[in-house]
């Protein structure tokens, strides 16, 4: 089968992921629970109806298509039923961001080794953004010492509500991540997981642009990803997006301590799924990944990549996979984006590099 089925077909990263896979000649099947829904957003692609992410899986088994793409959250529930049943048939892409769900999916990368088939996870902004600054930092060079990556996206917001599967994946935590507690932060060192402080860490980062913003530390999926493409033995990951203000750090502790009920998560859950926010436009005109690796030797190299608006890259990065899994380029495994196919991937979505010392001046950071 040559089919590639985008779960979650009526969602919003469906249709930019769909949109970018027909710049590129191929025609997705659009599988979704409702059937009036997935006709709205088809556009005169095939459609598949299947009503619960159980009910998705026992089609593939069926139907066996070449490359499953789910944009399904929180991906710590469903990515471990698709996964199962892609094997031994199908390859599989999700956008997960978490360091949970990032982690699970790249732990069964050897029984997608053992059936030859390859699953891609991260495969959206932040994680593919970061790590491909990491790995062309690191080309060619020997493991080191340190690495921090931060992710400073920039997207327009559309009116609506949070929803249940971000609302989800911020309220339950680091469930099943080594080295801390559900709602702690992680960061690396010594090569092993530990538990880190919640948007800690902070600094105040002067983009190339000139403008200037603060990230602080977030366990998210670019963690892992920034210590596999690298090897260092103390990573951190941050982002522009973390409640980095004096005030919210001082709240994070009790808040996250609170969420250890479950009662209080599901309530908070259900909450925050229902918040509405309006519509905004992006508040700059690029989206960064951004990376800073130390060697033992005392060098450092620092880099950026430049790209457009956040959740448009995150429609052209999974496209731009499925194209390369459908024309064979992939490798048996767990991956994540840029450790599979190198820092051109992001070049090839558009992406542009800025590495400190070769075509930007170093520019100050606090
Ligand atoms: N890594 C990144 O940079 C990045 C960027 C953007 C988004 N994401 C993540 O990707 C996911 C999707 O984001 P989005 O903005 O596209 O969300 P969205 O617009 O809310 O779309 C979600 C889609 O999933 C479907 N869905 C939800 N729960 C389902 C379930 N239990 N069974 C079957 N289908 C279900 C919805 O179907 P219905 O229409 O039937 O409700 C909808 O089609 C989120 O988890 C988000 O956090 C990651």
């Amino acid at each position: 089968m040559t089919d590639v089925w985008i779960l979650g077909g009526t969602g919003r990263s469906a249709r930019a992921i769909t949109a970018e896979l027909q710049n590129r000649g191929i025609r997705p099947v659009l599988v979704g629970r409702d059937a009036a829904r997935l006709a709205a957003a088809a556009n005169g692609l095939p459609t598949l109806v299947a009503r619960s992410v159980g009910e998705t899986a026992d089609a593939i088994r069926r139907d066996r298509p070449a490359v499953v793409v789910n944009t399904i959250g929180p991906f710590t529930t469903t990515a471990a039923p698709l996964l199962d049943a892609c094997l031994p048939s199908s390859d599989y892409l999700d956008l997960a961001n978490d360091l949970a769900a990032v982690s699970a999916t790249l732990r069964r990368g050897d029984d997608f080794a053992a059936a030859g088939r390859t699953a891609v996870t991260g495969a959206g902004f932040g994680v593919t953004a970061t790590e491909s600054v990491v790995v062309k930092l690191c080309q060619g060079r020997p493991v080191p010492r340190r690495v921090r990556v931060d992710m400073v996206p920039s997207m327009a917001v559309e009116a609506g509500v949070v929803g249940d599967a971000l609302a989800g994946t911020i309220v339950e935590g680091l469930p099943g991540v080594e080295g801390g507690g559900r709602f702690q932060g992680r960061r690396y060192r010594n090569g092993r997981l530990v538990a880190g402080k919640l948007a800690g860490e902070p600094i105040r980062l002067v983009l190339p642009d000139g403008s200037a913003v603060v990230t602080a530390s977030m366990p998210l999926g670019e963690l892992m990803a920034a210590q596999r493409a690298s090897g260092a033995a103390d990573v951190v990951s941050a982002s522009s997006e973390a409640p980095s203000s004096p005030v919210a750090r001082a709240i994070l502790p009790a808040a996250t301590a609170l969420l250890t009920i479950g009662a209080v998560r599901a309530l908070a859950r259900r909450r925050l799924a229902k918040v509405r926010f309006k519509a905004a436009p992006p508040p700059r005109d690029h989206s960064w990944g951004h990376a800073v690796v130390d060697w033992a030797d005392g060098t450092t190299r620092e880099g950026w990549l430049r790209v457009g608006e956040a959740q448009a890259w995150t429609g052209t990065v999974p496209a731009e996979v499925v194209r390369r899994l459908l024309d064979g380029e992939g490798k048996p495994g767990a991956h994540t984006p840029a450790a599979l196919f190198g820092p051109a991937l992001a070049e090839s979505c558009g992406g542009e590099y800025l590495i400190v010392g070769d075509d930007v001046a170093a520019r100050p950071r606090s």
